[in-house]
């Protein structure tokens, strides 16, 4: 049979792994695959062909256009990132009939709903696996390997970088803008590192894991998002005194009144296996009622392990080419006409556990006044810790674990204790989540 014809947009990171990852093991992929798979051209404004071996044998054009128009590619390749051109491309490789892999999941987040309905009408496959925690194959295991189940939360670390960064600040006491710049120089960090730090790729990611493990559409802009920028070393301190370890998780959970969809810090008991998951590695953790808890853990970001899940869905393409395009697996894992319309439950109904850093003035009933406060809201204290305060300083820190509570009587609760006349400053909040698996 003649080989697959293959365009590939970016010969970046990851573009440039998936080059490499597609010849190196091109036996091995032909007697997975059924069918040999070539590139036989590629989009770049600019390349390093010394660290691609090969390279010279095809088209490299610096008209994205051009591969997406080429009448003899049968799979895009889009590993450009980014909302646009990468839509624009995308659209127009499915208008032309060919099947798209892609690592963007910022396009996939905003834009899958339009992406996927298009390539539904033109029978053509969209497959994402790459979007979503580097090279594991998570997309695979929700949307397949656990198709049984009904899914009840799930919880990842999915990002890389902001996970390397928690780490080397954590172990090594290393600078926030140093780690940072490492992960750059590495290739783990978005074009924009803010998105990283602040929680926006997360967020992209953790769009596409809900929709997949509950059948919605994909809702970016209903994630409560928050990221790491204003933990200190201190927090991470204190948190590892009371047995926890500070992550920037994604978590979405089903639950009687919607969906939770939120990124932020959040303390997890550092028994958890997930609270172990260093540097740029990935992890999500899948609670489901039949097989229970599982955990998939691997290379979150960098070139070969993104390219293991970009070349992996080129090969499950290639397999369905001749599969009647009713009975492929379905984008969202569920059928376009099953999706289900569970709203996204705003921050403030959100119910989970707090750890509240407070600084106070040394004195007799400060402590009574602001658990006053959080009794009154019905707030249970689980922990309560007072350090001793810095040389020189007045004020002491008092760190509080509560228990479960509903977002909004702890906002009502924070600006009352923020107003007491011994407090100083604002309260550092970050939520803590058992993450019980029983
Ligand atoms: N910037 C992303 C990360 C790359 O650090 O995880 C992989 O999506």
């Amino acid at each position: 049979m003649n080989p697959v014809n293959v365009g590939l947009l970016g010969l970046g990171t990851v573009g440039g792994g998936t080059f490499n990852v597609l010849n190196r093991n091109a036996e091995e992929i032909v007697r997975r695959a059924g069918r040999g798979i070539q590139i036989t051209q590629a989009a770049a404004r600019a390349y390093d062909p010394a660290a691609l071996p090969g390279i010279e044998s095809i088209d490299v054009t610096d008209d994205a256009f051009a591969v997406v128009d080429n009448p003899d590619i049968d799979i895009i390749i889009e590993l450009i990132g980014g909302y646009e051109p990468a839509r624009e491309l995308v659209l127009k490789a499915i208008a032309n009939g060919k099947h798209v892999v892609t690592a963007n999941k910022a396009l996939i987040a905003m834009h899958g709903n339009e992406i996927f309905a298009a390539a539904q009408q033109k029978g053509v496959m969209v497959a994402f696996e790459a979007a979503v925690a580097g090279g594991i194959p998570i997309i695979k295991a929700l949307r397949e390997g656990l198709a049984a189940n009904k899914i009840e939360w799930l919880a990842g670390i999915i990002n890389g970088t902001g996970n390397f960064i928690l780490t080397e600040m954590r172990d090594k006491g290393r600078d926030f803008v140093d780690v940072l710049n490492e992960a750059q120089r590495l290739g783990y960090a978005e074009a924009d590192p803010t998105f990283d730090i602040e929680g926006v790729d997360a967020a992209h990611k953790l769009t596409i894991l809900a929709s997949i493990a509950f059948g919605v559409p994909l809702q970016f802009d209903k994630v409560y998002t928050e990221g790491i920028s204003h933990i200190t070393r201190e927090d991470v301190g204190y948190a590892a005194d009371f047995g926890y370890r500070i992550k920037h998780l994604g978590l979405t959970r089903r639950t009687a009144r919607g969906i939770e969809l939120r990124v932020h810090p959040t303390l997890i008991p550092e028994r958890r296996l997930i609270a172990n998951v260093d540097g740029v590695m990935n992890a999500v953790l899948v609670k489901a009622d039949a097989v229970g808890p599982t955990l998939y853990y691997g290379a979150g970001a960098g070139s070969e392990p993104t390219a293991s899940a970009v070349v992996a869905d080129v090969i499950d393409v290639v397999r369905t080419l001749t599969a009647d395009p009713e009975n492929r697996v379905p984008h969202l894992a569920f059928q376009p006409h099953a999706l289900s319309d569970v709203p996204i439950l705003p921050m403030d109904d959100v119910v989970t556990a707090y750890y509240l850093r407070l600084l106070a003035t040394d004195k007799p009933g400060v402590l009574s006044d602001v658990t006053t406060i959080l009794g009154k809201r019905g707030i249970s204290i689980e922990a309560i810790l007072q350090k001793e305060p810095a040389a020189g300083v007045a004020e002491v820190p008092i760190i509080i674990l509560t228990h479960s509570v509903q977002e909004r009587q702890m906002n009502d609760a924070i600006r009352q204790i923020e107003a007491l006349t011994s407090i100083h400053g604002t309260v550092t909040r970050i939520r803590l989540e058992h993450l019980d698996c029983d």
